[in-house]
Parts: C-alpha cells; structure tokens; sequence
C-alpha cells in the first residue's frame, strides 16, 4: 500500500534511488495529470512520485493542472504528500542553496483552477486554510532535516507568484513588505487543493537563487540550475531521512 508521495519540481522530475515497479497513466475528471504516476521502492518503502512540470520539464507553472495532480493522487489512496518547489530567497540570509520548510502562504497568482469546489455542490464549503501546510509532516521533514545534518530554515512564507516570468524587483520588494521570506510559482493552488482533499501536505523549498533585485545583475537560468543541483543534494538527505526513519 503506498499512502506517501513525492511532488518533484524544478530540478527534480525523477528520483534516482526510486526502484520503480510501474507507471500508471491516469485520467480524472479534472484533465490529465503532468504525467504518469510512478510507484515503486524509495530507501525500502513504497512512495509515488509526480513531476509537476512533466517528466520531459515542459509544463511552466501557470500550465500545471494542479488539480488533476492532486485527484490522481488522493484517488490511488495517497494520504501524505511531501512537495519539493525551487524557489527565489526575498530575505538576505537565504543565500542559495537554503532549504525553507514554509509555514505560511500569501497567494498573488491568479486565473488558476484553484478548487474542488465549485459545481455540483449540495452546499457552499469553506476549507480552514489558517494553517496551509500539514505541521505533523513539517515536523517529521524538521526532524529528518537534522538528523541528516541540512540546515534548514524552520518556518517562512511562501508568495506564489504567477509566472512564468521572474518577478520585478518593485514586486518582490512589495512581498517584502507583505512578509514574504521566499517567492516560488507552484505552490499555489497546489497546496489548497491537496488541503480541499484533505491531504497531509508540507513543501520542502530550495531556494535557486536571490529574487529579483536581492542580487546585483540579471537572474540567469544557468545560476538556477546550478545552485537547485546542489539543493537537490539537501533535498534527498531529507527525503532519506523521511522515509527512513519517521514516515
Ligand atoms: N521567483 C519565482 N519562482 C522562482 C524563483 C524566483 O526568483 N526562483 C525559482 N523559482
């Protein structure tokens, strides 16, 4: 039975110690999901792993159908979801690679599919969204952070910006302001969406790079990909560590 799964984004559309045992190609009410789930043996335990962006990292964020994601998964009987998002540091201390277990959202993205709820309803539902993130898997992901030995920031807030272009510097300074700490494109609807299904749901974010105007000079993609390969690294003690010992 695999109730855990592992969300990839940006820099991570596949997990190498993954033994795969299947992919299962899924079609849910909502359209298709970004690819095929996969299932197989992760560090002895049965995990499902989804890219986010596909397995080919074609699908830009705003692109994403979240919600087939999260469908697909909740209908193979995941219950915990562990999501990994490559993201931008706003705070001056969040020198790339840093890992964030974020604790809070602030949403700026827009024209999404961002719920479950709103046809065929017996009656209007409200989700209690106070805490975004499921804090039972934020603490196991803490704990299995420290005992892999990552430096990990504790809590932070995550601002979803549309994409798929960076932001400009007035709006990071504006999230600043808004007390953002970190800026990523998919953690929203993402996170409503696997909360609307009640799934226990936490983000690992890796930040790839200062946000914009946090840094002298332009955001380069090579920056990115070279500082998310060496937070992938993080990433997998954590994920090792996880699945080991806690999940
Ligand atoms: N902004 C938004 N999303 C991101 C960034 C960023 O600077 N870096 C990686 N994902």
């Amino acid at each position: 039975m695999t109730d855990l799964a592992i969300i990839g984004g940006t820099g991570l559309t596949r997990v190498q110690k993954l033994a795969i045992e299947r992919r299962e190609v899924m079609h849910t009410p909502y359209g298709e999901p970004s690819g095929a789930l996969t299932f197989g043996e992760l560090y002895g335990r049965n995990v499902a792993f989804l890219p986010r962006h596909g397995y080919g990292h074609t699908i830009p964020p705003h692109m994403v159908n979240y919600q087939a994601n999260l469908w697909a998964l909740k209908e193979h009987g995941i219950q915990r979801v562990i999501a990994v998002c490559a993201v931008g540091g706003i705070r001056a201390d969040l020198v790339p690679p840093s890992i964030v277990i974020p604790d809070q959202i602030i949403d700026y993205t827009w024209s999404r599919n961002h719920t479950f709820f709103e046809s065929d309803l017996t009656e209007v539902t409200h989700i209690d969204f106070t805490e975004p993130y499921c804090n039972e898997m934020r603490a196991q992901l803490l704990d299995a952070a420290g005992k892999a030995g990552v430096e990990v920031f504790a809590a932070g807030t995550y601002g979803a910006s549309q994409g798929p272009r960076l932001e400009t510097a007035a709006e990071i300074d504006r999230m600043e302001r808004d007390g953002c700490h970190i800026v990523g494109m998919t953690g929203m609807p993402e996170a409503a969406l696997a909360r609307e299904l009640d799934l226990c749901y936490a983000v690992i974010a890796v930040s790839a790079n200062a946000a914009a105007g946090r840094h002298d000079g332009t955001i380069s993609m090579e920056v990115i990909d070279r500082n998310l390969d060496a937070g992938m690294e993080k990433v997998r003690s954590i994920l090792e560590q996880v699945i080991t010992t806690t999940c």
